[in-house]
């Protein structure tokens, strides 16, 4: 058996959604015929698979959870949508007039967010472009669980520390996570279990994405606690200001730049 080739796994799946969506392009189909739903397979490495329609990435405003409304009235200023996919934020944010970047790892998101009308767009990570970059923001997005984006415990002050770098002063993160231990199912509770036994944070997902004969890389993706989160803050420039757990168990948490880095010598 072949092993699936490693790629824009999440993007060719874009590429495939944004087609179903609009009839614009080849369309995949079943049987050579009926045009087949697109589905976002996600492996994690206990050997979970799952399953969803890939289709909500390209979602309008009002197809859209509460939550993601609420984030989008806390934006100011220049944004920085991280890992912005299809565009769906940054697109209505661009809409109402603000200045809006879209930054996405996925060339094949990246296209598609241009094609749907996203004007300016950044093909790299948050510490590619860190290290490059002259503009500066008020507003980092990290919606669409992508709190995940923190990874790890190792990892976290590094993204934390990139981002103080492109901030204004009195710059905000609002970030979309969901508290993974309020779960009764036995997988996910022997997940977490496994997770600390070998160091990691109970909801340090290691997943990869799977597209017809695409895999992304194997990546670390955290679903973490408010409380967790906040351990994660300690020592960055970035303090929890606040949390909206209207829609528990998802969240979202409001960063403040810190007006003194809590950092020495950083
Ligand atoms: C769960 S999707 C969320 C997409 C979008 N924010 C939304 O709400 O529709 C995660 C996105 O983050 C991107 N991504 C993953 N790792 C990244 C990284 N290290 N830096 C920037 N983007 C990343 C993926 O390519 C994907 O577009």
């Amino acid at each position: 058996m072949n092993a699936p080739q490693v790629g824009d796994a999440f993007g060719e799946m874009i590429k495939d959604a944004y087609a179903v969506r609009t009839g614009i392009g080849p369309r995949p189909l079943a049987g050579g015929r009926i045009p087949r739903p697109v589905i976002e397979i996600i492996e994690r490495d206990d050997g979970l698979i799952n399953g969803a329609p890939a289709d909500h990435y390209l979602g309008e405003p009002a197809e859209w959870q509460p939550h993601d409304h609420r984030a989008l009235r806390l934006v100011r200023g220049a944004v920085l949508d991280i890992g912005a996919g299809a565009g769906r934020t940054a697109l209505e944010l661009q809409r109402r007039g603000a200045a809006v970047t879209g930054l996405d790892i996925s060339r094949g998101a990246i296209e598609v967010a241009r094609k749907r009308g996203l004007r300016d767009t950044v093909l790299a990570t948050v510490d590619e472009y860190a290290a490059r970059a002259e503009a500066r923001y008020d507003t980092f997005l990290l919606l669409g669980n992508n709190l995940g984006l923190l990874e790890s415990r190792d990892r976290a002050p590094v993204l934390l520390d990139a981002l103080a770098t492109l901030a204004n002063p009195g710059a905000r993160i609002i970030g979309h996570g969901t508290d993974p231990y309020r779960t009764t199912d036995p997988v996910h509770l022997a997940y977490h279990q496994l997770n600390r036994e070998r160091g990691r944070l109970g909801g340090q997902l290691r997943l990869r994405i799977r597209y017809r004969l695409l895999a992304s890389a194997w990546f670390d993706y955290l679903v973490c606690s408010v409380d967790e989160l906040v351990s994660l803050l300690d020592g960055t420039p970035w303090r929890l200001a606040r949390i909206d757990d209207t829609d528990h168990p998802y969240y979202l948490a409001v960063l403040e730049l810190r007006r003194e880095r809590g950092r020495p010598g950083r």
